[in-house]
């Protein structure tokens, strides 16, 4: 009897065990992967760059470091409602002097259409402020598969955003031509849920950083292993990454570094980032290993958001579902929608647009 007990009562553990991996590995598939992929085709890779295209912003930096906002977006409703929700959060939150703005950066697909994009202007139409979008249409197409032994999902399109944030953004024209010295990436479904208490730009050049960011996640990185065990002496392959949808860098580091230039050609010369699955978080995670001579900082002042992780001031990351956090978003082109604290509630702010 007693044996049949200990049985049952270990199956039982077994069980719940599996659930509860099961149910971790579900919430990681939301967190991560439920992204729409962007619309693009798949056909010859060509990153096809209009260079006679005007990417260039007139900023007046007034002494300001030269820092860029950028945002790769779906075309979908939801993604529009919360690159305005992102924005309004920068706006309100960045702590930045002398009613200065950084300017944004959105590079999007084919599908966001003019009137989408107007959409999108017209509610950052600011009262008393004057802020800076470019939009930026990514053409690009690959003819590159998916490997039949890439056992992770994601789809191309995901794929290919990973590669952009990587490798591509960093070349785009949009980006090189404007001589940019810092480039922050914050997601459409990034916010800041508090005032930053200082200039995030101002932070990474005053302390003379190269990389900065707010937390990591834990991803597998298996493919990544066999470039990246050419440039260090790892012998497993890392499951530490960048928290993706949020760092600074500062461009000149990463456009000078040898190394990271050597490692990130290996990555890309054959399509191995769209072949196989490689996080753009675990990439840059390797980046940094591989450069010894980084100047890095996970910096827990930031108080942000992303989705329903909550990172407050100088604390871990949190996972609170706040369930009518998307839809109190539907409004953002007035409101500003963000979960705030460890509550199960939400934070909504009055934006004021022009007439
Ligand atoms: C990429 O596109 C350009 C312009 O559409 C075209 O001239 C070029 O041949 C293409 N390159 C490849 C490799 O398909
Ligand atoms: C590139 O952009 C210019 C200016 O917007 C436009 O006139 C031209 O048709 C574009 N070329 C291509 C190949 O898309
Ligand atoms: C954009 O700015 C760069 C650098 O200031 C300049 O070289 C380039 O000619 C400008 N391009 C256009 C299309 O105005
Ligand atoms: C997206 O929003 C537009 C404008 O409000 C609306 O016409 C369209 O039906 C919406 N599309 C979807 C898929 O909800
Ligand atoms: C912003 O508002 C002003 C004043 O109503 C208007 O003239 C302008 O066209 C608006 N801009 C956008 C992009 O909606
Ligand atoms: C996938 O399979 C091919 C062919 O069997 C093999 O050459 C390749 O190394 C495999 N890739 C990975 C990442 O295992
Ligand atoms: C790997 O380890 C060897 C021996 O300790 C060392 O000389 C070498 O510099 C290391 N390589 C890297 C890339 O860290």
């Amino acid at each position: 009897m007693a044996s049949i007990n200990r049985k049952t009562t270990k199956n039982i553990l077994k069980l719940i065990t599996i659930q509860v991996i099961v149910i971790i590995a579900v919430i990681y598939y939301i967190i991560f992967y439920h992204h729409k992929p962007l619309n693009i085709s798949v056909s010859e890779y060509n990153k096809t760059l209009n260079l006679s295209k005007n990417h260039n912003l007139s900023i007046k930096w007034n002494n300001h470091p030269r820092g860029v906002i950028v945002t790769l977006i779906g075309s979908t409703n939801t993604s529009i409602i919360r690159v305005i929700n992102m924005i309004h959060s920068v706006i309100q939150f960045h702590s930045v002097k002398e009613n200065f703005h950084y300017p944004f950066l959105i590079f999007h697909d084919q599908g966001l259409t003019l009137s989408k994009r107007q959409y999108i202007l017209s509610c950052t139409n600011y009262t008393n402020k004057k802020i800076n979008i470019l939009f930026i249409l990514l053409d690009y197409q690959t003819n590159a598969q998916i490997s039949p032994n890439s056992t992770q999902r994601p789809s191309i399109g995901y794929r290919l955003m990973c590669r952009f944030w990587s490798y591509d953004v960093f070349y785009h024209p949009a980006i090189r031509n404007q001589q940019y010295d810092y480039l922050m990436r914050m997601d459409d479904d990034s916010y800041f849920l508090d005032k930053t208490k200082l200039d995030l730009f101002e932070y990474i050049h005053k302390q003379k950083l190269d990389y900065v960011y707010r937390s990591l996640y834990t991803d597998t990185c298996k493919a990544l292993f066999s470039i990246e065990k050419q440039f260090t002496n790892r012998t497993v392959a890392r499951t530490d990454c960048i928290y993706n949808n949020f760092f600074l860098i500062r461009l000149n580091w990463f456009y000078q570094s040898v190394k990271i230039q050597r490692f990130l050609n290996e990555l890309i010369r054959d399509d191995l980032m769209i072949r196989e699955y490689i996080g753009d978080g675990c990439v840059h995670a390797a980046m940094i290993d591989i450069d010894k001579n980084i100047r890095i900082r996970k910096f827990m002042r930031i108080p942000y958001g992303h989705n329903y992780h909550i990172m407050l001031m100088n604390r871990g990351v949190i996972y609170n579902r706040v369930n009518e956090f998307l839809s109190q978003m539907a409004i953002s082109c007035h409101q500003l929608t963000i979960i705030n604290s460890y509550e199960k509630n939400f934070k909504k702010i009055q934006i004021s647009l022009q007439k």
